[in-house]
């Protein structure tokens, strides 16, 4: 599939027409589709109980009347329930980050792992890597599917990997001075904890070679991307995905356009739906997003319920859509009275204080009946500024652009616990006592 050779590097279907890309998917689709419901015995008793058949999908719009697939499914295949093919075809295993509950464990194939590459090697090169590049893979390897995931399609592109993994943060700082990688792959926040230290090492961003940092796994804002590309002096784009789907490279952001990670449609078809009904939704609005694998062979999905919030837009640097920058999952959102609040529009107003550090995180409480939410900031080291003004400050932006009330708290530098890799945001002592 690779032409490699052309001016532009691109696979043929990324430069595909709609009409081809469409016709491709339900090719892959009524394919997909017949698998799992060969193979799978949950999802084939959800076709059932509804009177939905494969044969039933003449056309993608038929899509939306097949059952969908939900973390719990995983739970309740536990551990393998959901594979669709023996284990001794399992060429590996990797797990959710399960915070809530059971992990999901997730199954690939050798035919699987090597697409996954693929795809990744493609969001590497969509970032604009090129054979001989230099990666720096900061996400934590094992039953994690950051590391290796990213780890594989960085060598499959051709690139020179360092696989440092998350932790040992001060290591980091001196092994992008010293072996000079041009790309880095890591988790926002665990970024802006090695940014500090690359700074309190004395280090010149000058005398660095990174110009472009993949940047995901969590939900990040753009303020974040500013302050990101203004400390390091390089480009942050966004690399997108999930576990139950594949891993890292769902969807990545192409660095000619910046505009919003491109879905890799001919791998994942997406739907929006409505998260209260599970209606699909015009194309355009907003609702949370719904996938469906096209490829996969030892843990095919049919349209899973990622609870990521977004819009699909449409496609601009490829014919493939784009996925606007999630506002956060639906599980995230914390409803303080009345008003619905997402950590990431926190975290908009904490980095535009330039006396704060960036690091924060939301402590939700209960006094009496009603909820307060504080929010645990640390100034910057060297910050001369009163930390009265500043927190008088950052409550009156987050009373005026997120509209809730909030007791703020400035601490010393370095008192906010450091991410190694998806940082906790959230703390919500209302369901801990
Ligand atoms: O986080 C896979 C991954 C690894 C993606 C490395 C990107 C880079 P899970 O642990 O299953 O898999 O978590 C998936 O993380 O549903 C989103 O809520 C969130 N997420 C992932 N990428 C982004 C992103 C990996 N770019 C969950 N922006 C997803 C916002 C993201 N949220």
């Amino acid at each position: 599939m690779n032409t490699n050779g052309s001016a532009l590097l691109l696979d043929d279907i990324e430069k595909a027409s709609i009409d081809e890309l469409r016709a491709l998917q339900l090719q892959r689709l009524k394919w997909s589709i017949g698998h799992t419901y060969q193979n799978v015995r949950l999802y084939r008793m959800k076709c059932d109980a509804v009177g939905v058949h494969p044969d039933d999908l003449r056309e993608l719009a038929d899509l939306r009347h097949f059952p969908f697939s939900v973390k719990q499914d995983f739970r309740d295949g536990y551990p393998f329930g959901m594979f669709a093919v023996p284990i001794d075809k399992v060429s590996r295993i990797h797990a959710s980050s399960g915070t809530t509950g059971k992990a999901a464990v997730v199954g690939y194939t050798a035919k699987d792992l090597d697409n996954w590459a693929s795809i990744v090697a493609r969001c590497l090169r969509a970032a604009g890597a090129r054979p001989g590049d230099i990666v720096h893979n900061a996400f934590n390897y094992g039953l994690f599917t950051g590391g290796m995931g990213s780890h594989y399609g960085a060598e499959k592109l051709g690139c020179t990997v360092i696989p440092v993994s998350g932790g040992q943060t001060e290591r980091h700082a001196r092994l992008l001075v010293d072996l000079q990688p041009h790309f880095i792959m890591v988790t926002p926040s665990y970024l802006l904890n090695i940014i500090d230290e690359v700074e309190r090492q004395g280090i010149d961003p000058a005398d660095l070679a990174l110009r472009v940092a993949l940047v995901g796994a969590e939900p990040w804002t753009e303020a974040m991307r500013r302050q990101i590309n203004m400390r390091l002096s390089i480009r942050a784009l966004d690399y997108y995905g999930i576990s139950e789907v594949m891993g890292p490279g769902v969807a990545s952001e192409c660095i000619e356009t910046e505009d919003g990670p491109t879905l890799w449609e001919d791998h994942f078809y997406p739907e929006v739906v409505d998260p209260g009904t599970g209606e699909v939704l015009p194309e355009g609005s907003e609702g949370e997003l719904v996938l469906t694998s096209l490829t996969k062979e030892a843990l095919p999905v049919i349209r899973y319920r990622t609870r990521d919030l977004t819009r699909l837009l449409p496609g601009t640097a490829r014919t493939m859509r784009r996925l606007a920058r999630l506002s956060g999952r639906s599980d995230d959102m914390l409803i303080i009275r009345g008003v619905n609040v997402f950590p990431s529009q926190i975290e908009e107003q904490v980095l535009t204080i330039a006396d704060l550090s960036g690091h924060y995180q939301i402590e939700v409480t209960r006094e009496g009946t009603l909820d307060c939410l504080t929010v645990h900031v640390e100034a910057c080291p060297g910050a001369t500024a009163d930390r009265e003004r500043v927190s008088a400050e950052l409550a009156r932006k987050i009373k005026t652009f997120v509209g809730i009330s909030t007791v703020i708290k400035v601490g010393e530098p370095g008192t906010i616990e450091r991410s190694q890799g998806k940082a906790i945001r959230t703390i919500d002592r209302r369901t801990l006592v």
